[in-house]
This record gives C-alpha cells, sequence and structure tokens, in this order.
C-alpha cells in the first residue's frame, strides 16, 4: 500500500480520507492541531472500513512522526472562507499555516509529492514550493479539477446528459477571475457553444466562477468540501497508479502561455513523480484576455504574500 498524509483534518481533509479510503490504494494519515480530533475521525473511518469491505490503515495524529515515509503529503490545513471574506483575506494566517505544514512534512517524507488545497490555492502552492525548495513536478495545486466539475455538474443539470460524457475545462487562477474555456468544452465531443444557447452558457460559466461563494453562502459557516476533496483523491491516484491523467491543476510556470515564476491552473499530465507535463492550448484573442486577468489577479497575491512572509 501508498502512503498519503492528510494535513489539516477540518472537512476537507477528513472527506478526502474518506474518498481515498474507498479507493483502497493507500494508507491514511490525519495530522490536525485540534487534540484528539484526528484521531477519533481516523478511528471512525477505520471502523466504516469493514462494513464497506475495503481494506486500508487510517490513523490521526497530533504530530508529523506519524506521517514518516508518505508518497504523498495533502494540506488542507488552515482557515477556510467565511461569508462576505474575500480568498484574499485568507493569506497572513494560512502562509502561516501551510508554511509549516510543508516544511515538517518533508522533514519525514523527504521523496513525497505535495497536493496543496489551502487557500487562496495558487499562491499557497507557490508558497509550498519556495518553503520546500521541491522541484515544481512535485508541489501541485487542486482547484482546477473542481472548477472543470462543479461546470460539468452544471452542464448535466441543462442538459440532462450523463456527466461522463460532459467534458469542461476551466482553467486559470482559482478565484472569480478563472477561466472557462467554452470553446474547448464538449459533450460527447460536440462544442458546448453548439449544443447550448449563448444566454444559458454564459450563465453556467457565471455560476462556476461564483461555485466557491454560492456554497460558502449556504452553508454560512465553511466552504466545499466534498468535490474539493473528491478532486484531490483522484489526484492522488492518479499520481501514485502512474495513470498519465490530463486535467487541470495549479502549476509552477516556467515560460509557458507566457507566464513565470507564479501558479496558475494549467492542463497537466498527472502520474508518477506528480506533474509530467503542462499542456498549452492554443488559445485565441478572447481567451488571452481572460487569462491575462486571471493571471495578474493570482500574480498580486503571489506580491501580497511576500509582503507578509520570508520565502
Ligand atoms: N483549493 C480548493 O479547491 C479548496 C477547496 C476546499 C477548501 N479549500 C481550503 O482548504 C482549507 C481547509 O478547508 P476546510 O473546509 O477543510 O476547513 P476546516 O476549518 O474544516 O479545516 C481546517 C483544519 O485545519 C486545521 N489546522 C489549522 N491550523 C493547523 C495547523 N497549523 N496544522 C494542522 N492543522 C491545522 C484546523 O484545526 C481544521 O481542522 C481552507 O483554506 C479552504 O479555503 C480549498
Amino acid at each position: 500500500m501508498h502512503k498519503i498524509s492528510i494535513i489539516g483534518a477540518g472537512m476537507t481533509g477528513a472527506t478526502a480520507a474518506h474518498w481515498l479510503a474507498e479507493r483502497e490504494f493507500a494508507d491514511i494519515v490525519l495530522v490536525d492541531v485540534v487534540e484528539g480530533m484526528p484521531q477519533g475521525k481516523a478511528l471512525d473511518l477505520l471502523e466504516a472500513m469493514p462494513i464497506i469491505g475495503k481494506d486500508a490503515e487510517i490513523v490521526g495524529a497530533n504530530d508529523y512522526a506519524a506521517t514518516e515515509g508518505s508518497d504523498i503529503v495533502i494540506i488542507t490545513a488552515g482557515i477556510a472562507r467565511k461569508p462576505g471574506m474575500s480568498r484574499d483575506d485568507l493569506l497572513k494566517t494560512n502562509a502561516g499555516i501551510v508554511g509549516t505544514a510543508a516544511t515538517e512534512s518533508l522533514k519525514h517524507s523527504p521523496d513525497a509529492i505535495f497536493i496543496v488545497l489551502t487557500n487562496p490555492l495558487d499562491t499557497m502552492a507557490y508558497l509550498t514550493l519556495k518553503k520546500t525548495g521541491l522541484p515544481r513536478e512535485r508541489v501541485i495545486g487542486q482547484a482546477g479539477i473542481l472548477d472543470s466539475a462543479r461546470m460539468r455538474a452544471f452542464v448535466a443539470l441543462e442538459t440532462g446528459v450523463s456527466v461522463e460524457n460532459i467534458n469542461c475545462y476551466v482553467l486559470g487562477g482559482h478565484g472569480d477571475e478563472m477561466v472557462p474555456l467554452t470553446r474547448h468544452s464538449n459533450i460527447a465531443g460536440v462544442p458546448l457553444k453548439e449544443y447550448l444557447p449563448a444566454e444559458k452558457l454564459e450563465a453556467i460559466v457565471n455560476r462556476t466562477r461564483k461555485g466557491g461563494g454560492e456554497i460558502v453562502n449556504l452553508l454560512k459557516t465553511g466552504s466545499a468540501y466534498y468535490a474539493p476533496a473528491a478532486a484531490c483523491a483522484q489526484m492522488a491516484e492518479a499520481i501514485l497508479k502512474d495513470k498519465n491523467l490530463i486535467v487541470p491543476c495549479a502549476a509552477y510556470m516556467q515560460g509557458e502561455y507566457g507566464l513565470n515564476d507564479m501558479y496558475f491552473g494549467v492542463p497537466v499530465t498527472l502520474g508518477r513523480g506528480g506533474m509530467k507535463k503542462i499542456i498549452e492550448y492554443k488559445l485565441d484573442d478572447d481567451e488571452t484576455a481572460m487569462f491575462n486577468k486571471s493571471a495578474a489577479s493570482v500574480k498580486e497575491t503571489h506580491e501580497a504574500l511576500k509582503n507578509v512572509v520570508e520565502l
């Protein structure tokens, strides 16, 4: 069995453990600062294994010793966005939490691949890369799978077609400026633009962009966790099974799409070793303009990070 450690056993971390345990390809360690909580959640999940007929070891801990030798470290520790709170408000608090989670995890798992979820996502992935000094292949942010899944779900609701036939690609930063690529999205090969009237498609794009906020407003406390957690389970599985799965993720840019020294949501190939490749779509003028707007917004948060922590 592989070993996956999840730092932050809150809603997203614990739900990721749940999805991962069901997939039965890794033992799981949940780490959190709250005493007893990760141990309790891990034990509860472990006791579900006989019922669902899966064999996975699941343990909880308040320190990093239990994470020793992990293949993957998933970072979900941090403060969740509250109603009315922008992603950027989270920056300072979460930078301290994620920085420690990354460096402490690396001490115990020098070969691990890091999947970062804590918001503001692109910037927390950037921080993890800088703090650990790892190559970019081993530090990947989760955002695009979730944003694309939201768009796929909305298209399915509108058309009644199976989600399995619906391919959507949402790129860019994980914020309101994200870039749903309608030209590249399709239903069983038929471009979305041909399938749906323009106003319906526009409504879906807008709902996707505000997908996180819609759930925050409904929940009142906390933010989405089922879909984000499922997205990180898919990433972990693709990496550990060397699937060469192409999905949108936040990746460190080194000239791709004309961007440098920043994290940004782009299609990548996930397999053994982490992010194997960034795939470059040919963008038209409108898409390029949206890309640049989103990149400028992410860059701004990266710059803000440099004012609150030493990298
Ligand atoms: N990228 C995405 O798509 C995405 C999706 C969902 C959530 N998130 C982000 O993930 C983070 C967690 O969200 P959540 O809903 O699980 O929140 P949550 O409050 O339920 O869980 C966060 C957990 O982190 C723990 N924690 C705090 N400081 C810690 C530390 N120093 N070490 C270890 N654990 C620590 C808390 O005790 C808590 O249990 C938030 O920043 C949220 O915005 C991102």
